[in-house]
């Protein structure tokens, strides 16, 4: 069995996956945090697995940069691998003073400057929002390794160079702490496919003070992302 996009046999997803932008990341946290993994698909280098985190069976793909590219991976894992629980795990930039650097962030809902979900919805205004129970649990999971984490709302763009010189003061206003480029549309597939979604991101630069995390530091925000992950996936 195969997809246009994913080349893995039926059933070779946990019902509970873990997506990274960067196929890099998932075989890291394949190789780094689970036990017994194996590399289940490939195509185009979008690296999957599946394998054990504290005996239970879980896996992590790669769902690649922007809305268009995370929705195709989102889909064909729900639609036909039966995925239950996506989480992504990413990195975002912020806008406010009071969001910093190596912050780990939930996006409990998502605006955008993405149509996908006015396509799907009819033309409505769709509210991209997380599944209440993995943000409950994420937050649970990130309590008890003492991470500190913040929810609250994102916004998902379809440009990382954004020409709208005013955007940053709107989301500073409007109290948005992590900006990225796929939650919006992975809220929306879930909700078309009736399928469980949540985001949760370290941030990585500050879009207003131009401050950003060498690769060390990334590294080690990442790994405690990772575990809150992690963790709340064998809840
Ligand atoms: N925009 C700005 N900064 C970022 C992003 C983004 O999409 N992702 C990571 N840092």
């Amino acid at each position: 069995m195969a997809t246009p996009h994913i080349s893995a046999e039926k059933d070779a997803f946990a019902d509970t996956v873990l997506m990274p932008g960067d196929p890099l990341r998932a075989r890291y946290i394949a190789e780094h945090f689970l036990q017994d993994a194996q590399q289940i698909t490939a195509v185009r280098n979008m690296y999957g697995y599946t394998g054990f985190y504290e005996n239970q069976r879980v896996s992590v793909m790669a769902h690649g940069m922007g809305i268009p590219s995370c929705s195709i991976y989102a889909t064909e894992l729900i639609t036909e691998y039966g995925v239950k629980n996506l989480i992504r795990v990413g990195s975002c930039g912020a806008v406010r003073d009071d969001v910093k650097v190596r912050d780990v962030l939930i996006a409990l809902g998502a605006s955008t400057d993405s149509r996908v979900n006015r396509l799907r919805f009819n033309g409505s205004d769709f509210a991209a929002i997380a599944d209440f129970g993995i943000v409950q649990t994420l937050v649970q999971a990130a309590s008890a390794n003492e991470i500190p984490v913040r929810v609250g709302a994102f916004y998902t763009s379809d440009l990382f160079y954004h020409p709208d010189g005013e955007l940053t003061e709107r989301l500073r206003r409007y109290g948005v702490l992590g900006v990225e480029m796929e939650t919006a549309g992975l809220y929306g597939v879930a909700a078309e496919y009736g399928a469980k979604a949540a985001t949760v991101c370290t941030v990585s630069d500050h879009m207003v003070s131009g401050e950003s995390l060498d690769s060390d530091e990334r590294q080690t925000s990442f790994n405690q992302m990772i575990r809150i992950a992690l963790d709340a996936a064998v809840r």
